[in-house]
């Protein structure tokens, strides 16, 4: 049996929108053996859209690589263990696809290099934001050219955490994606530019004194606070706890605090607090950050 562990992934961080992601210690977990026909077992988080085979990314993804690799996809079983909250932009949706690409890669005997695997996988999601650090792990830059997809991985400073304040209620990527303009102000790209900039500094070499300023963004956050009762206040209820900053995570609804203190429970409960003000119930987690991506354990038969 293949087993993958995949990480939980936010995209975005203010300033790089559809450029930076982070991968964390929180996980799914894609398990795939030979089977009778077709066997889907999913345990954990799930709604109506992941349990139908013929909208589940992670099979949707399996059966990419299988047909690449000219193989029948038959006689299969897979066990999903879903830990991700499903469509809060915690990237539930990569971690599927990422999982659904690699266990099928390591089940055919690894027939594509984990590169290809990007390329799928980027394909099937749009953007490439959250599978980078689904498949590779820590924080990652990503972009596109000609059709192709580029990605540079880089080690966090390692006493950069995070908390993020999960609203129960769910927030579509495409629906906040018609959010957005076409076009933005010359001077808000600018803005965002130099912050993006900083922001790569700050987390690969813990230079912290802009990194507030450095999450800053003019490019998507505004738009689609509006969709989020209370967005805005859990940002500052965030910061008055203690925190470095805050930012939507992905496309929301999940708010996300940078700490590099021991005040996460503190800026967790502040923010949980903040969204109730506005009749929105939520969770929170701490998350440390993953450098190791997706991974495939060999197992004998459970
Ligand atoms: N960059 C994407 C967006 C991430 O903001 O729409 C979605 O998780």
């Amino acid at each position: 049996m293949i087993k993958v562990r995949i990480p939980a992934t936010t995209a975005n961080i203010g300033s790089g929108f559809d450029v930076f992601g982070m991968a964390f210690q929180f996980y799914n977990y894609v398990s795939i053996e030979k089977g009778t026909g077709l066997d889907i077992q999913i345990m954990g988080e799930s709604n109506a859209f992941l349990a139908d085979p013929d909208h589940n990314l992670v099979i949707k993804a399996a059966k990419e690589v299988f047909a690449k690799a000219e193989e029948p996809f038959t006689d299969l079983a897979f066990l999903f263990e879903n830990n991700i909250p499903v469509t809060r932009g915690l990237g539930s949706s990569a971690a599927a696809i990422v999982g659904g690409v690699v266990a099928a890669n390591a089940y055919l005997g690894c027939p594509f290099a984990k590169k290809d695997l990007f390329q799928m996988a980027v394909s099937l999601e749009g953007h490439p934001d959250n599978i980078a650090p689904a498949l590779f792990g820590g924080f990652t830059v990503s972009l596109k050219n000609k059709g192709e997809y580029y990605t540079s991985k880089i080690i966090p400073a390692k006493e950069l955490k995070a908390v993020a304040a999960i609203p129960s209620f769910p927030l579509s990527t495409k629906k906040t994606r018609k959010s957005l303009p076409k076009e933005v102000p010359f001077h808000d790209a600018v803005f965002n530019i130099g912050r993006a900039a900083a922001l790569v500094n700050a987390i690969e070499n813990g230079e912290w004194t802009m990194f507030s300023l450095a999450l800053e963004d003019k490019l998507h956050q505004s738009y689609r606070f509006s969709l989020i009762p209370g967005a805005q206040s859990v940002v500052h209820a965030a910061k008055k706890a203690g925190a470095l900053g805050a930012v939507l995570s992905g496309s929301g609804p999940t708010i996300l605090a940078f700490t590099i203190e021991e005040n996460c429970d503190k800026i967790g409960r502040a923010m949980q607090k903040a969204f109730a003000h506005y009749s929105v119930t939520s969770d929170y987690r701490i998350l440390y950050t993953d450098l190791q991506g997706a991974f495939v354990k060999k197992e004998s038969k459970m």
